[in-house]
This record gives C-alpha cells, sequence and structure tokens, in this order.
C-alpha cells in the first residue's frame, strides 16, 4: 500500500510553517497523523482539513486544552480510528455516541473525568493510562461495542465491577497499578460478563480477595491479582474455563484449594509469598495443573514432594528461593520438562526415574555427596553449579546425557 502523504504534507509545510505565530506542529506519515500543541480554542479546527482521508491514527500531543470533546475530531476520524491522546493536561474528555472513534487511548495526562454518549456502537477499545482517574467512569455502561478496557497507571481506588456486567461484548479488562484497595462485585446473574475472559488487577492495594464472585463469570479465563499485598483469598473457585490464576508477589501465607472445581486450570502462580506449606486439597482440586509456580516462599517441608508428585501432567515447577533441605524422588515425573529448586538447601538429590528431556535446577544449593546413579540417565540437563560440588550435564551439549559427567569441589560458594 502506498500513499500519497509525502506530497500532502509537503504541501501542509509550506502552508503551516510560515505562520510563525502558530505554535501547533502537524505531521503526516504512515497513516499517522500527528498534532503536537494545538490549543483548539486559539488555533480553531482549520488544520484538521489537512488530515489526509488514508489517515488510521490521530495523535495529538501537548494539546492545550481542560476538555476535549472528540466530536469535534469528527470530520478526521476514518472508519476503525484510532485517537491518541499524549502528554496533555486534558482533564475531560466527551465521546459522543455518533463517534467513529474505534480505539480511543489517553495517556499521560490530567484526566479525572471522562464521558460516554449512550449508544455508542464504535468504541471497542479503551485504554486510559497515567491519569488522574479516581473511579471507573460511570457512562462506560454505554459502550456498547467495547472488548477491551484498561484504565491503568492511574488513582482506581475502590471499584465496583459490577458495572462491566453488561457490556455484552467485553473481553478483557484491565484495571493494574492503581490504588485499588477494593472491589465490589455481587453476583448478577447468569447474562452478567457474557465474553469477558481476563481480568488483570495486577499492582494494586487488595489485602483479602473473594473468589467466589468470579464465578459467574462464564468464559473467565484469566484471573490475575499479582502484586497486591493480599494476606487472605477466600471462597471457592468454580469455573469450567479458568486457565490461568495468578497469585504471585502477595503476601499469603496459606491457600486452601478445598471444594474448587476448575477443571480447565493449568497455570497457578504462587510465587513471592509467604507459604510454608503447599496449598490445602491441591492434590484433589488442580490434579490437571500443568505450570506451578512457587519461586520465592517459605517451603522447607520434604513431605511437599509426595504431593507434587501426585500431580501427573505437572510440566514446569518453579521451587525456587524455598527453605528445601531435600529432593529424594521415589516414583517419576511423568509430564515434567523443567524442574526448578535452585537456591534452596538441598544436601539431598536423588531423581532415579525420570521423562526423557527433564532439565533439572539445583543450582546454589549445599549438596556434597553425589553418586551419578541416583540421577536418571534421561534427565537432560543438570545444573549444579553453586554447591559443594558440581557433577552437572547438558545433555544437549554431550550428546550423551551423564555418562561423561564429571564431578568437581567448589573451592568457594559463589551464591548469595
Ligand atoms: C461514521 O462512519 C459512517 C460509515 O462510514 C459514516 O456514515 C458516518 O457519517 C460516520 N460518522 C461520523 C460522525 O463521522
Ligand atoms: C465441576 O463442574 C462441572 C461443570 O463445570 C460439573 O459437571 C461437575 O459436576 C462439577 N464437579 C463437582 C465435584 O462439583
Ligand atoms: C483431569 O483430566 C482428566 C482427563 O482429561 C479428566 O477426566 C478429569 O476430570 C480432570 N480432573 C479435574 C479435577 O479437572
Ligand atoms: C523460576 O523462577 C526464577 C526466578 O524468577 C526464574 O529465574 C526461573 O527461570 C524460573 N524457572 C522456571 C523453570 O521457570
Ligand atoms: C527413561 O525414559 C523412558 C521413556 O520415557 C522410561 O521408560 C524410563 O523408565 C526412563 N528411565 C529412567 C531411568 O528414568
Amino acid at each position: 500500500m502506498s500513499f500519497p502523504f509525502c506530497s500532502v504534507l509537503c504541501r501542509l509545510v509550506l502552508l503551516l510553517t510560515p505562520c510563525s505565530i502558530a505554535a501547533f506542529q502537524f505531521k503526516c506519515a504512515d497513516m499517522i497523523c500527528t498534532i503536537s500543541k494545538w490549543t483548539p480554542s486559539e488555533d480553531g479546527t482549520f488544520l484538521l482539513d489537512h488530515v489526509p482521508d488514508e489517515n488510521f491514527v490521530l495523535r495529538l500531543l501537548h494539546l492545550k486544552t481542560d476538555s476535549l470533546n472528540v466530536g469535534m475530531l469528527s470530520k478526521v476520524i476514518p472508519v476503525m480510528g484510532t485517537v491518541n491522546v499524549e502528554n496533555s493536561p486534558v482533564k475531560s474528555v466527551t465521546l459522543p455516541a455518533s463517534s467513529n472513534v474505534t480505539f480511543l487511548w489517553v495517556r499521560r495526562t490530567h484526566l479525572s473525568e471522562i464521558t460516554f454518549e449512550k449508544d455508542n456502537v464504535q468504541l471497542e477499545n479503551l485504554g486510559i493510562a497515567k491519569s488522574r482517574l479516581k473511579s471507573v467512569p460511570a457512562t462506560v455502561v454505554h459502550l456498547e461495542a467495547v472488548k477491551a478496557i484498561r484504565i491503568v497507571e492511574s488513582h482506581l481506588s475502590t471499584v465496583n465491577l459490577n458495572v462491566f456486567g453488561t457490556l455484552r461484548r467485553l473481553e478483557q479488562l484491565d484495571l493494574s497499578r492503581n490504588k485499588i484497595g477494593f472491589l465490589h462485585l455481587t453476583v448478577t446473574g447468569p447474562d452478567a460478563f457474557p465474553r469477558l475472559n481476563s481480568l488483570f488487577f495486577t499492582g494494586n492495594r487488595l489485602v483479602t480477595v473473594s473468589l467466589h464472585p468470579f464465578n459467574v463469570m462464564p468464559a473467565l479465563e484469566t484471573l490475575d491479582f499479582a502484586t497486591n499485598r493480599i494476606v487472605r483469598v477466600q471462597g471457592r473457585l468454580l469455573s469450567a474455563t479458568m486457565a490461568t490464576l495468578n497469585l504471585g508477589q502477595n503476601r499469603l501465607s496459606a491457600v486452601s484449594c478445598c471444594g474448587w472445581n476448575v477443571s480447565a486450570l493449568s497455570n497457578l502462580q504462587l510465587n513471592n509469598n509467604n507459604l510454608e506449606e503447599l496449598p490445602v486439597c491441591m492434590e484433589e482440586a488442580i490434579p490437571n495443573i500443568t505450570t506451578l509456580n512457587l519461586m520465592s516462599n517459605a517451603l522447607s517441608n520434604s513431605g511437599i514432594w509426595d504431593r507434587l508428585l501426585t500431580l501427573r501432567r505437572l510440566i514446569v515447577l518453579n521451587v525456587s528461593y524455598n527453605r528445601l533441605t531435600s529432593a529424594v524422588f521415589c516414583a517419576e515425573w511423568v509430564a515434567m520438562q523443567n524442574l526448578d529448586m535452585s537456591h534452596n538447601r538441598i544436601r539431598h538429590l536423588r531423581v532415579p526415574l525420570a521423562r526423557q528431556g527433564l532439565d533439572i535446577d539445583v543450582g546454589c544449593n549445599l549438596v556434597e555427596e553425589f553418586d551419578l546413579d541416583d540421577i536418571s540417565r534421561n534427565v537432560s540437563t543438570l545444573y549444579m553449579h553453586g554447591n559443594p560440588i558440581d557433577c552437572g550435564w547438558n545433555g544437549r551439549e554431550l550428546g550423551n546425557r551423564g555418562e561423561n559427567a564429571q564431578c568437581k569441589r567448589a573451592n568457594e560458594a559463589t551464591c548469595s
């Protein structure tokens, strides 16, 4: 595709730059038109006459106005158009119903109010970042076509999720990196949240989380609460669609999966918490899990291995940065491909049975004694750097797993 931008641009530059009083700048290239330092009240809208028809993105940088009615831009917004308002002191934005804007991004502004007129059937993507919004705009309910809403790095504190329940097309909601301390979600009946599949609350201030209200969302696949201050997770998760649950980087000292029915859950992130034990009822509730991240917790009980070995489909397990003292397995890791046990206090290592191609990282532990027969030759890579003895091998390099492995004593620990 090629568009006659250059000729348009050259003419415009000639036309606009001689007026040195006009402080705004105007540039179109690659289907993106950028208008900088525009003061609509003084400069008027005549410059919009110069936006080429083939434009797909309109960027407004350093826009000099407190309030922007996107309707003002209507004649330059093509079907499937994107409007980006960036680095501007804009405080309020209004999107009229008739607007053809499909993607609206408002980033790095003083936005504290945004209004969507009723019956908007065009806006599919709404993105607000680095704003001063304190609450979810009540008029989001008017965005009948919206598929993704992101309000991130703003000042949201208490969020009533019920307002999103009536949006028939909404698939993704991202409220990450706000100041959310409370979430209100009351069960709203079988028609609510019909397509919502991903919910992100990363980087907020949640302290407790109730899971059961999320059970009403019939399409929910990803629920992300990472990097909050969560000390307690309550309620039973009953979802036939949930695939990923992220509770990483919180303050959990215990988690219970008792009574959960989550047949599709394959990825559970519990890293960077204070867990001393594995989640209660884990074996019954999530026997088919494939990825389990327990990195950086306080696990010390060697009894965890028998429980973990019952998870027959586990492919990736991360228990690095815990306080485990042994890793002696009597059964085979049937599906495991990636087992990270580094940065523990493991003295005893025994993996006699393993699936072909297993990678084991037991770096930065306290292994002093090692018998090659204790490790299955099916193990492709054994990484043992930072132990008193290092007999590790990289079968993919040697081409012959373990056979040529040589042990060497380390003089000094290189692990912190
Ligand atoms: C939006 O797009 C439709 C279809 O191209 C067009 O008929 C209508 O005039 C546009 N509306 C505005 C406000 O530009
Ligand atoms: C779990 O949920 C499924 C539907 O998703 C249902 O068929 C099944 O009976 C439930 N199992 C239990 C033990 O409740
Ligand atoms: C685990 O997977 C098996 C086989 O696909 C299935 O029959 C079983 O219901 C699953 N169990 C749970 C608790 O999801
Ligand atoms: C386990 O977590 C550590 C720390 O984030 C990371 O470096 C490592 O790659 C992870 N291991 C696996 C197998 O994902
Ligand atoms: C090695 O892998 C094969 C096939 O996956 C398996 O049958 C065998 O028991 C494994 N042997 C050991 C020692 O792990």
